[in-house]
């Protein structure tokens, strides 16, 4: 941070909040670009709220709050809101003691589809032993965008799942019995079987095969093939077209505009994957199709969500 003031230090200035997901704070950085206060995983910015798709929570107008005590923060904190969640960065004990004077909020994981919370969770931390930073409205309804499912761990081949759970909870959508799926770099089967549970019928693609316990379920067809040699009229019209391939942004974004100009698929939601250095720009281009969301779900790694959902009937 250059010149006189912090964005902090200034109060003057609306305060924004971005709280980096773990291990990835260097693209958050990028894309927030220079005159941000980083504090661990927790980057303070002037202004209100930039894109920031690296961002695992977004804390919106941060307000900065002198206490005099602990009985006083709580107090602070109660005054504008029910739901916190403490995000501790320094004078841990004291700020653990602020935290157990407000309502105790019971986090338990998610069972699978499940309707998103509604109920706001704010996020705050003690920055200095007699201040507070705080934000009674974040992006995420999950505290400090943690989305946390009771997992299955017997029955789906991989961890990948976890991703389009969130990714569906998030969106508040759910392939059902009648759709369609599509599901782009299917193997060993984890999307297919999370589109499966849930009624849909899906055709799976990959060069690779589906775990035979996925592969042999109802409703699943798999073809052993490249997803970029797929026409779209060879498939017809398509509910939810998911791709978790692994191959450059660039490539996945050529292949997602053939898909959106042939108007057969509804819904998109498809991961992003970068190799080492992570492409911001086509990143952008992926966000600025008109309808789009692009997040760093909780279980993403070093990859991005796309999500481009029919409006609502
Ligand atoms: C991360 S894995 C997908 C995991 C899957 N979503 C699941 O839930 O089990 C990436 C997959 O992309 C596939 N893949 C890579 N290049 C591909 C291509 N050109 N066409 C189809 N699949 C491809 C790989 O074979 C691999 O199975």
């Amino acid at each position: 941070m250059t010149g006189m003031s912090t964005p902090v230090s200034d109060p003057s200035q609306e305060l924004t909040g971005y709280l980096a997901a773990e291990g990835f704070l260097e693209p958050l950085l990028e894309e927030l670009g220079p005159g941000v206060e980083v504090h661990d995983r927790l980057v303070l910015a002037p202004g209100p709220a930039r894109p920031a798709a690296w961002a695992q929570n977004i804390w919106h107008g941060v307000e900065r709050i002198p206490i005099a005590s602990i009985k006083d923060g709580a107090r602070a904190l109660k005054a504008r809101g029910r739901n916190w969640g403490l995000w501790p960065l320094a004078h841990f004990r004291r700020a653990q003691l602020i935290q157990d004077l407000l309502p105790h909020v019971g986090i338990k994981p998610l069972q699978f589809p499940t309707p998103v919370p509604t109920a706001p969770f704010g996020s705050w931390t003690l920055l200095e032993p007699d201040l507070i930073l705080a934000a009674a409205h974040c992006s995420s309804p999950f505290r400090h965008g943690e989305a946390r499912f009771v997992e299955d761990r017997a029955t789906p081949p991989n961890r990948a799942y976890l991703k389009l759970w969130e990714a569906l909870t998030l969106a508040r959508r759910y392939p059902g019995p009648g759709d369609r799926c599509l599901d782009l770099g299917a193997s060993p089967g984890g999307w297919t079987w999370v589109l499966q549970q849930l009624g849909a019928e899906v055709l799976s693609i990959d060069k690779a095969p589906l775990d035979p316990a996925i592969g042999g379920l109802p409703r699943v067809t798999q073809r052993r093939q490249s997803a970029f040699a797929l026409a779209p009229a060879e498939v017809g019209p398509v509910d939810y077209l998911c791709c978790d391939v692994i191959c450059y942004p660039a490539r996945l974004l050529r292949m997602v505009e053939t898909w959106r100009a042939s108007g057969l698929v509804r819904n998109f939601i498809c991961t992003i994957k970068f190799q080492a250095e992570t492409d911001h720009e086509t990143a952008r281009a992926f966000a600025a199709i008109p309808g789009s969301r692009v997040v760093h779900l909780f279980h993403n790694k070093h990859e991005l969500t796309w999500l481009n959902l029919a409006p609502d009937q």
